[in-house]
This record gives structure tokens, sequence and C-alpha cells, in this order.
């Protein structure tokens, strides 16, 4: 005899209309893999009269998705609204503590309340599960908990926002400017209305945050992130890195490094030859670095109505079958806070952009900055005097450490001949 799980679902926007398209179209093959017929008895969302891209005449409307949580005919909430707080959270909350499971594809609720809500889900026995909350449809939460679970992670990076990852290849594919990208992004949909989240780093941090915790055992701790988004990166940016043989690219990073954890998010000159750097447009990626198994790269679409449906079917698809495991891999409170590192105590490359006033002296003093800090120089490229009578000059180093190069950078900003603060994007190695 077949077993049933109902299902209720919060949220009918791009994600919600997603699966429940995947539910409906495929619910033989789930049956049959889960010997379990997954029925969607409620759904929510603020405004009933909108227009949707799915039927939803067979299932009950609920005006207050709140209510789903005390609902005794509902097996699992699927909860596709967003936002870190609010209803989101409410329903999340309430769902785990009546007993039910929760899916959820809400990244900024997971970063800022997952720790709380799988201790929830621990003591009353069910699952909170958010494989779709990091990398859209790249699976990459399910990799890193369970096939990946033998391994210590020196390092585990990616480009995780395709917002971002699209603005930047357009930017490097026209010539166009930060700004008149975004605008078309926002026209085509792969932009928020708000795009600051996405933009300044926040969405990437979030997912970042979340692996964190996957891999190295500890608390979700926005915190401890040094974040800084693309909305300063420039078309004569991105000109010099395929020049000198990168891409920029947003990457989040975590690593273990001697001071720490070291968690990051900011735009990288990432070489042309790394395997990353050609994951272009919409695209994710996340390179895992585990001591057992190497170097691992999983790459798909990190958004959008199926792929990201597809992640939470996929969780629906555990929960029928039974499959458990603690959501942040070991129980909640046996999760252990990092000793966290500041980006101050990073060391690596950098490239330096600097507009200054076309006159003698001006070598010497860049020079005589860098050297004060012992910073050397890998590449040194000086383009010809603009109509303005200013020129560029191009400065890759080798290692170095943040703080030397914040003082040096400073120094450079403070001489008469700097005609704007200097550009400084960290190489990617
Ligand atoms: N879009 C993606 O590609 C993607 C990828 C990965 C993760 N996610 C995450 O998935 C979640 C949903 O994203 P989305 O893109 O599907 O958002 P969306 O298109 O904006 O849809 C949000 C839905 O939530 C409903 N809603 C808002 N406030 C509500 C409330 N208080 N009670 C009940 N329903 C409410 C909205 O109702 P109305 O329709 O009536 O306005 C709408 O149907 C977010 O957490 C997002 O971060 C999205």
């Amino acid at each position: 005899v077949k077993k049933t799980l109902t299902v209720a679902i919060a949220g009918l926007g791009t994600v919600g209309s997603g699966v429940i398209k995947i539910l409906e179209s495929k619910m033989e093959s789930i049956e049959r893999k889960t010997n379990t017929r997954l029925v969607i008895t409620a759904v929510s969302a603020r405004d009933k009269t909108r227009k949707r891209s799915v039927d939803l005449s067979s299932f009950k409307w609920v005006d207050d998705a709140e209510t789903l949580a005390a609902d005794p005919a509902i097996n699992v909430i699927v909860e596709l609204i967003g936002g870190a707080d609010g209803a989101a959270l409410r329903l999340c909350e309430n769902a785990l503590k009546n007993g039910k499971h929760v899916v959820t594809a809400n990244k900024a609720l997971i970063a800022k309340h997952g720790v709380y809500l799988s201790q929830l889900a621990e003591e009353n026995n069910v699952t909170l599960a958010f494989e779709a909350a990091v990398a859209g449809g790249a699976p990459v939460i399910k990799m890193l908990r369970e096939g990946l679970s033998a391994n210590n992670f020196a390092r585990i990076y990616g480009i995780m926002n395709g917002t971002c990852n699209y603005i930047l290849t357009t930017m490097q594919a026209t010539g166009r400017d930060f700004k008149d990208v975004l605008d078309e992004a926002q026209k085509l949909g792969y932009a928020e209305a708000d795009p600051s989240f996405d933009i300044d780093g926040i969405d990437t941090a979030h997912k970042l945050a979340i692996l964190a915790s996957l891999a190295y055992g500890c608390p979700v701790n926005m915190d401890a992130l040094f974040i800084e988004g693309i909305t300063r990166i420039t078309t004569t940016d991105i000109h010099y890195a395929a020049e000198l043989g990168f891409k920029i690219k947003l990457l989040g990073i975590c690593e273990m490094t001697a001071n720490g954890l070291l968690q990051r998010v900011h735009p990288c000159m990432i070489p042309v030859t790394n395997a990353i750097a050609c994951v272009d447009g919409v695209y994710n990626a996340v390179v895992l670095e585990g001591d057992s198994v190497g170097r691992l790269m999983l790459e798909g679409r990190g958004a959008g109505e199926s792929p990201t449906a597809s992640a939470v079917v996929a969780d629906l698809i555990d929960i029928a079958c039974n499959r458990f495991t603690y959501p942040f891999s070991v129980p909640a409170n046996a999760l252990q806070p990092a000793k966290n590192a500041s980006i101050d105590s990073h060391n690596g490359a950098y490239y330096i952009r600097l507009t200054v006033i076309d006159r003698p002296g001006v070598l010497s003093d860049i020079t005589q900055a860098l050297s004060t800090e012992h910073i050397s120089v890998e590449s040194f490229l000086q383009k010809g005097a603009k109509s303005d009578g200013n020129v560029q000059i191009i400065i890759t180093t080798h290692d170095t450490s943040e703080k030397s190069m914040s003082t040096a950078v400073k120094q450079i900003n403070s001489f008469p001949w700097a005609v704007e603060p200097a550009t400084l994007i960290r190489i990617f190695k």
C-alpha cells in the first residue's frame, strides 16, 4: 500500500510555481522512487486574485500562511515566501514545533536562524531541509553533507550569485558599464527590483556562511564574514584584467588558515586557466577541496524556477524515503564556534589600479609606499596620458598581507598626485 505525504506550499512565486509543476508532471516517477504519493493539500500566498502560471483550483487556499503550521492534515511545509524573519520564520518555527517537516529555499532565513530551526527539528524528530538555499539547482549541500562527509576541507569557494555573475559576464562581453547592465538585468528579470542583496554580496555571504557551517561544524555566523560587493567594478578593470590573463568574478571563499577560519566575499581576479573563471552568465559553481577526495567542482544553474524547484522536490523525496541527516551535518548542539580569522590576516596577491597626474616622482612615491610595507611588485603597466593629462598605473603584487596592502594603499591615496582612490582587487589562486 502506498503511503501518502501531505504537502503545503507557502509562497507561489517563481519557486513555488516551479515546485507545483514538478510535483504534478513527475508524480508517477516520484511515486516509484518513494512508494509514496506526495499530495499538495494546501497553498498560500499574499494575493489570491493574482494570475499564476499554475492552476490552483484543486488545492485548498489559505489566506494566512502561518495557519498552515497548525493544520493537522499537513505533514510537510514548503516555505517559499522568503525573508529572514516575519511570516517565513514564524511558519517554519511553528511547523517544526508541531511536528511537521520543513523544506525551504530561504538562505536569508537559514543563515540567520538555521541553527535554532535545526534544534527545533531535532527536538521534534522532523526534518529541516534547505538544499535549494545554496547554488539553487546544484546539490552542493547534499554533496558536502553526504557524498564528501569523510573529508576535512582546506577550502571551499564558489560563484554563488547568478545576478552578479550575469552582470560581470555581460560587462566583460559588451564593454558596457555596471549601471547599464544592472538596468538591463532588472528588465530581464535576472535582478530584483531592489538588487542590493545581490550586488552588495549579502546573498553570496548567506550561502557561504551556510556552507562554512556544514564544512567546519560551526554555527552559521554572519558576523564573521568579510563582505564586499561588485558595485565598484568598472569596465576599465575588466579590460585590464583580461590583458593580465584574469577574469573578475564575485567569489565566496571559506578556508582554514593558520589564524583560524576565514570567510570572505569579494570580487576576485581569477586566472583564466582556472576552471571557475569559465563559469559565466547566470551559472553558479562551487569548488570543494577535501583532504581525501581532492578538488571537486559542481557547476549548475543557481537560480530560476525549475532548477530551484528541482532541489526543493529532491528534499521532499528524501523525506518521503525517510532519508535523515542532521541539517548541519552534526546535531545542532554539537556545532562548535570556530576561531575566526579576520580579513587583515589574509595573505595573497593584489591588483591595484591608480589614476595619477602625469608628473615626475610619482613612480618613486609608489615604490616607496609599497617597499615600506615589504610589498614586492609582480607586474607594472602604465597606460599613456589621457586627454585630461592623467595616466593609469596598473600594478600586480606578489603575496603580501591584507594589512600591509591597506596601509600602503592609504599612503598612496594621500599623495597629491592621486586623482582618485586606488582600486584594489584581490587576486585568487
Ligand atoms: N527565484 C529563485 O531563483 C530562487 C533561487 C534560490 C532560492 N530562492 C528563494 O526562494 C524563496 C522564494 O523565492 P521566489 O523567487 O519564488 O520569490 P517570489 O517570486 O517573490 O515569490 C514569493 C511568494 O511569497 C508570497 N508571499 C510573500 N509574503 C507572504 C506572506 N506573508 N504570506 C504568504 N505568502 C507570502 C508571495 O505572494 P504573492 O504572489 O501573492 O505576492 C509570492 O507568491 C526565497 O527565499 C528565495 O530567496 C529563490
